[in-house]
């Protein structure tokens, strides 16, 4: 018997605890069949910062770092929690603090009738975003000065090291070749933010040459988002920073039925086999938590990114092939055109899944 693979279970906030609830129920079938996995349910969100201040403690996450194969997440945000003070320190806590700097977000309509443009179906709609997301942004660097009068200063600077780029260029690079895609677009705003951006440009046109057997193209990030609604089909992958890369699919969710489909893995690919955290592209939903009527599928497809990390790529395919099913049936949730509760939509999933 192999050891044992350690998943480290974070429900968190609004929603987050319903689909993970699910995404576990899966994961226990797995471990019922004989699948060497091992869960660890990890109580840390705005419930428990509220109870008791506690964020993300330093031995849970050098644990999570020393033992765990991954983390899987729900969402993190609570309008008792305004300053997401614990959302920053679990989320950015673990994709910084384990340096997980490629957040991959696929883009992949599994049905026709989910893709809400006109004359487009789920053929149309299936390429993979890379979110860089060590920088950038939310990187922190800035401050408020003058706070509260009328000379105020708020500022956030906008990080991008040669290594970050350079990584995050390509991983996107090997990810289309290792996976037949035959285009990268690089998205930028290298027009604007000239210092920042032609540092991007002038990575992305070193790295391309390394791969000529792949077509290259630069796309400054406004026109991506036109591209995108007018025709999604041109797309294979596309590699952008952290703040692009969060906006555009959230874009690129609507093309998949909403946020309730869309899933992600923060990884560090350069390292195979290093811990990774797995989440669905969606939050904690405050105005749909608690009803046990969100959708689950994106933290079901979320748990297929999972496994396949964790060496089981098939059970990835099945998991969507599944999930594709269970939405053709109408065995899903009202976001999605069902009628399903969250836990009938997770079940019938796993009966797709596991009934012979
Ligand atoms: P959201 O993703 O929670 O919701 C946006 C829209 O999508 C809403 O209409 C919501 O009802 C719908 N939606 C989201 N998930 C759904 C699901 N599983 N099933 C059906 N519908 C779903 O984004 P928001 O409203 O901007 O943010 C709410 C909170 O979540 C905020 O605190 C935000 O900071 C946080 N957030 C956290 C994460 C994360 O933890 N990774 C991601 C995004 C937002
Ligand atoms: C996401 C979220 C987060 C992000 C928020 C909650 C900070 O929107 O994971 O897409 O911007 O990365
Ligand atoms: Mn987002």
């Amino acid at each position: 018997m192999p050891d044992k693979k350690k998943i480290a279970i974070i429900g968190g906030d609004g929603i987050g605890p319903e689909v993970t609830r699910e995404a576990t129920r899966l994961l226990e079938q797995y471990e019922t069949r004989g699948l060497p996995i091992q869960l660890w349910q990890l109580d840390l969100g705005a419930e428990r910062f509220l109870r008791d201040g506690t964020t993300m403690p330093k031995e849970i996450f050098v644990a999570i770092q020393r033992e765990c194969s991954a983390v899987l997440l729900g969402a993190l945000g609570d309008p008792r929690v305004p300053s997401m003070e614990h959302a920053r320190d679990i989320l950015f806590g673990l994709r910084f603090g384990l340096d997980l700097y490629a957040n991959i977000r696929p883009v992949k309509a599994l049905g026709d009738r989910v893709v809400p443009l006109k004359g487009r179906g789920k053929k149309d709609v299936d390429f993979v975003v890379f979110r860089e997301n060590t920088e950038g942004v939310y990187v922190g660097v800035g401050g408020q000065v003058k706070r509260g009068t009328p000379d105020e200063i708020a500022i956030n600077e906008d990080v991008n090291t040669r290594k970050g780029v350079e990584r995050i260029i390509r991983a996107a690079f090997e990810f289309a070749q290792a996976s037949g895609r035959k285009r990268v677009h690089m998205a930028d705003k290298s027009n604007a933010m000239r210092h920042a951006h032609e540092l991007w440009l002038r990575v992305f046109d070193e790295v391309r040459r390394e791969y000529p057997d792949l077509q290259a193209s630069h796309v400054y990030i406004d026109a991506l988002c036109l591209y995108m609604v007018q025709d999604p089909s041109q797309f294979d992958v596309v590699v952008t920073n952290n703040l692009f890369g969060d906006i555009v699919t959230d874009l690129g969710a609507a093309f998949q039925g909403g946020l309730g489909m869309a899933a992600s893995a923060n990884v560090h690919p350069a390292v195979p086999g290093r811990v990774g955290l797995f989440e669905p592209v969606h939050g904690s939903a405050p105005p749909l938590a608690g009803k046990n009527v969100a959708n689950p599928f994106a933290a079901l497809l979320t748990v297929g990114m999972l496994l396949s990390h964790l060496g089981w790529p098939e059970e990835d395919a099945r998991i969507e092939a599944a999930v594709a099913d269970a939405l053709e049936a109408g065995k899903c949730t009202a976001d999605v055109g069902g009628s399903l509760s969250t836990d009938a939509a997770g079940a019938a999933v796993r009966e797709r899944l596991f009934s012979s």
